[in-house]
């Protein structure tokens, strides 16, 4: 890697800016800086640091259209969608603004009339962050957010593909007054900076959005200074449609999930797994729906499908449809493409799948593209056992209006994330993360503070 990062613009693979990229040195100055001020931080009372972040948030919100526009340059994304992560990015601002205030400790009846129990929750330390290129700020402050309002400092590397929108929202949070040791940012190669994060001695925590290989990684090269980890890895998620279900609300719902951010996201439906009876009709209206999605540069009006962020994303796209054509798939929607190999753009049509068999890699490999497969089953039974057929574990969905079916399918579905005629669940006020390869721990919620905080129990004797 030389210097410096071209952050290229996905849509067009023009560069639009060019990031330093931090030495081993700065690295490591930082990632002192960060430890040094933690005492400082960790004793700023919890109203103050909630204001701070208060405050963040409404100067993230002051700078919506420019943070919108700057994602949509760097990540492709619909401009809409940019607008919307910009307001999902602070609703976790908003939300640990909250939490900051209830961080509860508890006293336990002791065994013995001269002793007294008393449990504390104290920040972790500094917290090293990595985050993905699919949603630059929402991955960021679902982070940031928590960390800060537990008292822990931050520091950030975001993806080679997106660092300007981290740049821009840390330069906020500087502007609003949370201290610039407190949140900073590196720029680098993952690996690089991966290893000098867990490397070192002063970080007390990594935090990870990305592939499973890469999380797997990241928490052996933890082990060897016990560090904490949250690791948000991997999806495959199954979308079941019940004989029973609204079919017009599974198709609009099961189109959310697929083709948001043109599919890439790790919570994107992956299999569709439809009932035998009504797959026709289903696949029918959902194919003709995705057909009309409009493909475009994010910038302009009505685009619903922006591109595919790089070629490495783009040819493992093409290679599963391909393999899955060759293996007996029917194409009932899209499977064209736009794209220059050359100026580095790449645009694939929303592609709808039928008649997909479970031998076929996209059945098992994450997709991260806009491709439907759709698969049929005959009883309740097969739906579970093709759904949690996958090592991973992020998120399920399922439409069927019959109480028995519900609670059968959310009680047997190995998944974190289970979304009952719901397709998007997501939110900064629930437990984001998987089970098996898909990670360890939460974001969001009650739960999202948790992993920045260790427990401290005080016994007191001699009364
Ligand atoms: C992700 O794709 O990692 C996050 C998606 C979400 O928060 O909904």
């Amino acid at each position: 890697m030389s210097d410096y990062i071209k952050v290229k613009n996905p849509a067009t693979g023009q560069v639009i800016k060019e990031i330093r990229i931090n030495s081993e040195e700065e690295i490591k100055e930082k990632l002192k800086k960060g430890h040094d001020c933690f005492k400082k931080w960790a004793k700023v009372n919890a109203h103050e640091r909630s204001r701070l972040l208060r405050n963040w948030s409404r100067i993230i919100q002051e700078n919506k259209t420019e943070i919108a526009e700057i994602i949509t340059l760097e990540n492709g994304k619909p401009l809409s969608e940019s607008l919307g992560e910009v307001d999902y990015a602070t609703s976790y601002i908003d939300w640990y603004a909250e939490e900051a205030k209830r961080i509860y400790g508890r006293t336990v009846p002791a065994s013995s009339e001269t002793k007294r129990i008393i449990v504390t929750k104290q920040p972790i330390g500094l917290v090293a962050a990595i985050t993905p290129w699919n949603f630059p700020a929402a991955m960021m402050t679902r982070k940031a957010a928590p960390a800060l309002a537990a008292g822990c400092p931050f520091i950030v590397k975001p993806a080679v593909e997106t660092p300007i929108t981290t740049i821009k929202l840390v330069e906020l949070a500087h502007e609003a007054g949370i201290p610039v040791d407190v949140i900073q940012y590196v720029n680098g190669s993952g690996t690089k900076v991966g290893e000098l994060f867990t490397s070192s001695e002063y970080v007390r925590k990594i935090t990870f959005t990305g592939s499973t290989p890469i999380g797997k990684l990241l928490i052996k090269n933890s082990a060897d200074t016990v560090k904490h980890v949250t690791m948000e890895l991997g999806g495959h998620a199954p979308l079941i449609v019940c004989e029973d279900a609204d079919l017009d609300f599974a198709v609009q719902q099961a189109l959310l999930t697929k083709f948001r951010n043109a599919g890439q996201t790790c919570v994107c439906a992956n299999r569709i797994i439809v009932h035998e009876k009504i797959a026709k009709t289903f696949s029918k209206e959902f194919a003709e729906a995705a057909q009309k999605l409009i493909v475009g540069n994010g910038l302009d009006k009505g685009t619903q499908i922006g591109p595919i962020i790089n070629e490495k994303g783009y040819n493992k796209i093409i290679n599963q449809i391909n393999d899955a054509i060759e293996k007996g798939a029917e194409v009932l929607a899209g499977n064209q493409f736009i794209a220059d190999r050359e100026k580095g753009y790449f645009f694939v049509s929303p592609t709808v799948l039928a008649n997909v068999k479970l031998n076929m890699n996209i059945m098992h490999e994450e997709t991260f593209g806009p491709v439907a497969p759709i698969i049929t089953f005959k009883s309740l039974e097969d739906a579970v056992e093709i759904a949690n057929s996958t090592p991973y574990g992020l998120a399920a969905y399922f439409f069927t209006n019959n109480y028995k079916t519900g609670t059968y399918l959310s009680e047997n579905l190995d998944f974190g994330i289970v979304g009952w005629n719901d397709g998007a669940p997501s939110g900064s006020h629930i437990p984001f993360g998987g089970m098996k390869e898909s990670g360890i721990g939460r974001e969001g919620g009650l739960e999202g503070i948790e992993p920045y905080l260790e427990t401290k129990y005080l016994s007191i004797g001699n009364f």
